[in-house]
């Protein structure tokens, strides 16, 4: 299985932050934020990867990574998005790289406190299709400016709805997802949804209606650190005190 790690955007929600550097290059504790996603996909024994980003600061990355030997990666690649189209554009770029094996994805802003090698494994397991990892989210406004999850009553996702006025569920979309060899050719019949950037929840939305989504529910703290300043250092703390990634 490949790995590949979404570093681009604009990062306006850190801003004025993220107009003098990737908002992945800030630090989180101790390091910059991207090795986080690094990390979590290694100690899953995924270390053939990809990083895409984009913007000024791209070239920091190489600075930072390098090779990646250092950070336990096999082989290291790096793409550059022109433009900050979505998630969904930003994985495109990663097609010939992934070359028809499976993918994880990991959005370089999203911290697990536990370790993500047993997902991987169920995905290694799953005959076909798409999984994502659920965090349960308590409230309800939080929720709103989610992915939430429909689920009918034998627990199947029915639907993934983005930032609902009403959320389905109790439980958030993180920023993880598996995908078969088919990702590539869902995301190349998307459109540019309303806000002009092509969509993750769309191409998940594909699976969904296929019955081919599976999912897990983390266990442990799961933080987006690029939702607001708050949420920025609500991640930093917690990793301070209790760590990232764990086994
Ligand atoms: P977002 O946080 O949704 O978008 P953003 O990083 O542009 O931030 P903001 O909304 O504050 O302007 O993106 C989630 C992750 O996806 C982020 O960690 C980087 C990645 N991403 C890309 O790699 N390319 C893109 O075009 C976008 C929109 C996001």
């Amino acid at each position: 299985m490949k790995g590949v790690i979404l570093a681009g955007g604009s990062g306006t929600r850190l801003n004025p932050l993220t107009r003098i550097t990737n908002k992945h290059l800030l630090p989180i504790y101790d390091r910059p934020m991207v090795t986080y996603a690094i990390e979590a996909l290694v100690k899953a024994d995924v270390t053939e990867l990809m990083l895409v980003t984009g913007g000024t600061h791209a070239g920091e990355f190489l600075r930072l990574l390098g090779n990646g030997h250092e950070y336990g990666i096999g082989r290291l690649l790096y793409a550059y998005q022109e433009r900050p189209g979505g998630i969904a554009e930003a994985l495109a770029l990663a097609e010939r790289f992934v070359g028809g094996d499976r993918v994880v994805v990991v959005l370089a802003d999203n911290i697990l406190e536990r370790s993500i090698a047993g997902p991987v494994r169920s995905f290694q397991r799953q005959p076909h299709g798409a999984r994502i990892l659920l965090s349960a989210v308590d409230d309800p406004a939080h929720l709103r400016h989610l992915g939430v999850p429909a689920l009918d009553s034998d627990g199947r996702v029915t639907k993934i709805l983005e930032k609902p006025d009403d959320p389905p569920s109790h439980y958030a979309v993180t920023g993880i997802y598996f995908y078969d060899e088919r990702v590539f050719e869902v995301v190349s019949t998307l459109e540019p949804s309303s806000r002009g950037e092509l969509e993750i929840t769309d191409v998940n939305n594909w699976y969904v209606e296929r019955a081919q989504m599976e999912y897990d529910v983390l266990d442990g703290f799961w933080g987006d650190a690029g939702e607001s300043i708050d949420a920025y250092y609500a991640v930093n703390d917690f990793v301070r005190l209790h760590g990232a990634n764990k086994g």
